[in-house]
């Protein structure tokens, strides 16, 4: 065929590397309202739900089982299940319903219930919800501190860097699965180095991740993950019981957790029983909600290339993740990992959760440049900051994060490499130089850092973990280092643990580790003059972007 030459040139453009598919429904690719999702139907019998979304009893797999049993309220069930899915859709949008009629409502769903009264919405009532749904009144945001060598000191100075910007969660991994202990600790001093009261987490394989949270290492977890159909799950070694009593295990030593899931995760792996993503994410929110964990990271997550790809799929995330707020859990919704070349929907991707707000926009804000992601790369990541405060400003939204100072980056880089250096010498590792720590405080990517000696590295990962090494010795060896400072803030993280505030819905820390959570600072939305506001100080800091003109300057 003969090209028309605008086709051709529109080919060339960015979205035309991006992955699109038809539906397929028998395969799972349907973002909501499947052909095969069951019609919503609950029957109770003695205070128990003896049938639910079309299958009885005897036909429940091992997640129907578990949700009959743990995540419903039962004695609002049959109620709840009688009002029309369009009544409940329009309270949600409306603001003169308040969160706190809703929620006995929405708790009282069967999953095929929640997902319908969720296709009723459009994106824009979905926002509305979002904007009144989410647990805590203020939003934030969440970000990545990786990068590709795994380097300990660049790991630091970047959790500085992204704590003074405002952060109050940082998650990391590994590129090479035995550093973990070193990454742990890396993104801990250095988060506690740029302003105290940000929690962090190390993303690693469970058995690991859990010993990282009980030696003080971490403060919470977030990458438990649950799946939609049974056959993933157990695929996993995994059943919604297991699952809990790994978030017991946290609770128990006063750490922070939340699960993971998202659409997507089981048409990955093959097994969506031709069911919609949404629907399959409902019965994944209200396995966590009858987990009695306080949150969840859904919205797709690591699987977004697969909403990303079919009809209406960026709609159905915003959907799943409101869904979450309606079973009254924490929502740290997705915008983690790039799904687009196109700068354009990647924005679009953001815009639903940015403008609303939830309790962490981005689950993952690429905090280095995406080529030290370790995750895969996120939505957006650090050269998108400008981008991202000048946004704030435009629309007067608290995106999670303030405008900095070169200078006060730089010092905060340089004060926390300085202070894994003073750890690293305490704790008898591998000697931090002077011009790693030059290096890490001027770094664009860790192709600036100097080479480690790698194995000595993992070997002393290892030593940290067979010497018994706790928090208590992290603390002692800043302290001897003369940064006392760091010492007090990673001594009053540990302090925490013991409290255990930070355990309710939605919680983070201030500067001054004051809990704000969905019991202090609950959402209180009820229209407008109502709900979260930006106070006067945040705004100014978020006005105030370095690269405008300031006119007595000219
Ligand atoms: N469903 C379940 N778990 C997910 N994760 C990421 N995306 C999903 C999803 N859609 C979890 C996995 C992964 C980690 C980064 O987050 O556990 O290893
Ligand atoms: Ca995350």
């Amino acid at each position: 065929m003969k090209r028309q030459k605008r086709f051709e040139e529109i080919e060339k453009r960015p979205v035309h590397l991006d992955g699109f598919v038809d539906e397929w429904p028998e395969e799972g690719f349907v973002a909501m309202d499947g052909p095969n999702d069951p019609k919503p139907s609950v029957t109770v019998r003695d205070g128990e739900i003896v049938e639910m979304d079309g299958k009885t009893e005897d036909e429940f797999d091992l997640i129907d089982k578990f949700i009959a049993k743990h995540s419903i309220k039962i004695e609002n069930a049959e109620k709840v299940m009688a009002m029309d899915s369009v009544k409940i859709a329009n309270m949600l949008c409306d603001p003169n319903v308040t969160r706190e009629e809703i929620i006995p409502i929405t708790t009282g769903m069967t999953p095929a219930k929640a997902a319908d009264v969720i296709c009723q919405l459009n994106f824009v009532e979905m926002m509305m919800a979002v904007q009144k749904m989410r647990p805590r009144k203020m939003p934030a945001s969440q970000c990545h501190v990786t990068n590709i060598r795994d380097n300990p000191v660049l790991i630091a100075a970047d959790a500085a860097d992204a704590a003074f910007r405002g952060f109050p969660e940082q998650e990391t991994t590994t590129a090479v699965a035995r550093y973990a202990p070193l990454n742990a600790i890396s993104i801990m001093v250095g988060a506690q180095t740029g302003r105290p009261g940000v929690i962090t987490q190390c993303s690693v394989e469970e058995a690991m991740e859990l010993s990282l949270g009980m030696r003080g290492f971490t403060a919470y977890a977030e990458t438990i993950s649950v799946y939609g159909t049974e056959q993933v799950f157990t695929d996993g070694d995994d059943t919604p019981w297991s699952k809990g009593f790994l978030a017991s295990c946290y609770a128990s030593r006063g750490l922070k957790m939340r699960f993971t899931s998202g659409s997507g995760s089981e048409v990955m792996m093959g097994y969506a029983e031709g069911k919609s993503m949404l629907y399959l994410e409902s019965r994944c929110i209200f396995i966590t909600k009858g987990c009695g964990v306080q949150g969840l990271q859904n919205g797709a997550v690591s699987c977004i290339g697969i909403p990303g790809a079919v009809p209406s799929g960026i709609r159905e995330v915003l959907g799943e993740n409101l869904l979450c707020m309606m079973l009254d859990i924490e929502c740290a919704s997705g915008n983690d990992q790039a799904f687009s070349h196109s700068d354009i929907r990647r924005t679009e991707r953001l815009i639903g959760q940015f403008l609303a707000g939830t309790d962490y926009i981005s689950s993952g804000y690429s905090s280095v440049p995406n080529y030290d992601n370790t995750f895969a790369g996120s939505n957006t990541d650090a050269m998108d900051y400008d981008d991202y405060y000048a946004m704030q400003r435009d629309l007067k939204i608290n995106g999670g994060i303030v405008p900095v100072k070169e200078e006060d980056i730089i010092r905060v880089r340089n004060k926390a490499a300085r202070a894994l250096q003073s750890v690293f010498k305490g704790l008898n590792l591998p000697e931090i130089t002077d011009e790693e720590v030059e290096a890490a405080t001027y770094a664009f990517t860790s192709k600036d850092m100097p080479d480690r000696n790698m194995v000595e590295d993992m070997k002393s990962a290892q030593d940290i973990m067979d010497r018994g090494i706790t928090g208590v010795d992290i603390i002692k060896s800043l302290y001897e280092g003369g940064f006392e400072d760091v010492a007090d803030a990673v001594l009053k993280l540990l302090q925490q643990r013991i409290a255990g505030d930070f355990l309710q819905t939605s919680a983070i820390f201030d500067k001054d580790w004051n809990v704000i959570s969905a019991v202090n600072n609950s959402n209180d939305y009820n229209g407008p003059g109502t709900g979260y506001h930006m106070e006067d100080e945040l705004w100014e800091k978020i006005k105030n972007v370095p690269m405008a003109i300031n006119p007595s300057d000219v």
